[in-house]
């Protein structure tokens, strides 16, 4: 697939994804999905890579939200499509098998917000603002909001900023636990970097089954318990662990790439 609303960098074993429609303030077109899509279950897949950041074009988004000119065409149907391919894009970017995080400077906001909250971590800039706006549009969250929200900030938070609708800004999403960091204007994508080459030091297959366990606690199909006790033991048995162990008693780095 040709990428054209997407740019794909890939940097020292990092891929930095950039939302190109800085003039709907990167707002996710049908576009911007299917490369979304493309990029999760194609493209990135066998790249040699230690980690994706997902970012906006320009100075004033991450993303404003779903592409609202794109609405007055949907009916029922087409709107619960549109909503379930939303769930399994963004279900696919957090089961991704290698840390994810989103650079959000400026709105993030909508569908914007969503994709946010489906990546592992976010990093925010003391600019970016959060918000799930779509009630004032007569709409609620269409891509999984109602649930990562929930799941992020709790309940209560969750409630209060879905039904008023207000915006909240990067220090108050540090304080409920949406961002993981507010970093000066300018630093987000370096300390994103920082935070995947610090990753890229530990046992890859470790990493990706830890996102998978963590991913099952919230997974209402899965019984995230029993996995851990059973990745767990599966574990001691890897070549990375066995790597990872004898480093530690010999009193050296292990090398696991
Ligand atoms: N979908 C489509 N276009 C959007 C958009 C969206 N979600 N968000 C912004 N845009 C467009 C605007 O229509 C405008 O286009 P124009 O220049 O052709 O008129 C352009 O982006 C710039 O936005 P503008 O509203 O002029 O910027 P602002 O600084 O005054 O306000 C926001 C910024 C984010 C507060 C405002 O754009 C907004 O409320 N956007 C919609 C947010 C939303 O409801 N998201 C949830 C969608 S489900």
């Amino acid at each position: 697939m040709e990428l054209s609303a997407i740019i794909l960098e890939i940097q020292d074993h990092i891929a930095i994804l950039t939302i190109n429609r800085e003039k709907s303030l990167n707002a996710l077109n049908k576009q911007v999905m299917s490369e979304l899509d493309f990029l999760f279950s194609e493209r990135l897949v066998n790249e040699n890579l230690f980690g994706v950041i997902i970012q906006g074009a320009g100075e004033k988004a991450f993303a404003a939200g779903a592409d609202i000119t794109e609405f007055m065409a949907l009916d029922v149907k087409s709107g619960s499509e549109l909503s379930a391919k939303g769930h399994r894009i963004f279900n696919q970017i957090e089961a991704f098998h290698i840390p994810v995080i989103a650079a959000v400077h400026g709105y993030a906001l909508g569908a914007g917000c969503e994709l946010a909250m489906a990546c592992h971590m976010r990093i925010a800039t003391n600019e970016a603002m959060f918000g799930q706006p779509e009630v004032k549009l007569g709409l609620i969250p269409g891509y999984a909001g109602t649930q990562r929200l929930s799941m992020l900030v709790g309940k209560s938070k969750a409630m209060e900023y879905t039904l008023t609708a207000d915006m909240i800004d990067a220090n108050e999403a540090h304080r409920v636990g949406l961002v993981n960091h507010v970093v000066e204007t300018g630093m987000h994508i370096s300390k994103a970097k920082e935070i995947i080459a610090k990753i890229s030091k530990k046992g890859p297959k470790a990493i990706s089954n830890s996102i998978k366990t963590i991913n099952a606690y919230f997974d209402k199909n899965e019984d995230g318990a029993e996995m851990e006790v059973r990745i767990f033991g599966e574990s001691l048995n890897s070549s990375e662990c066995k790597e990872g162990v004898s480093a530690f008693l010999e009193k050296r780095k292990p090398n696991f790439r």
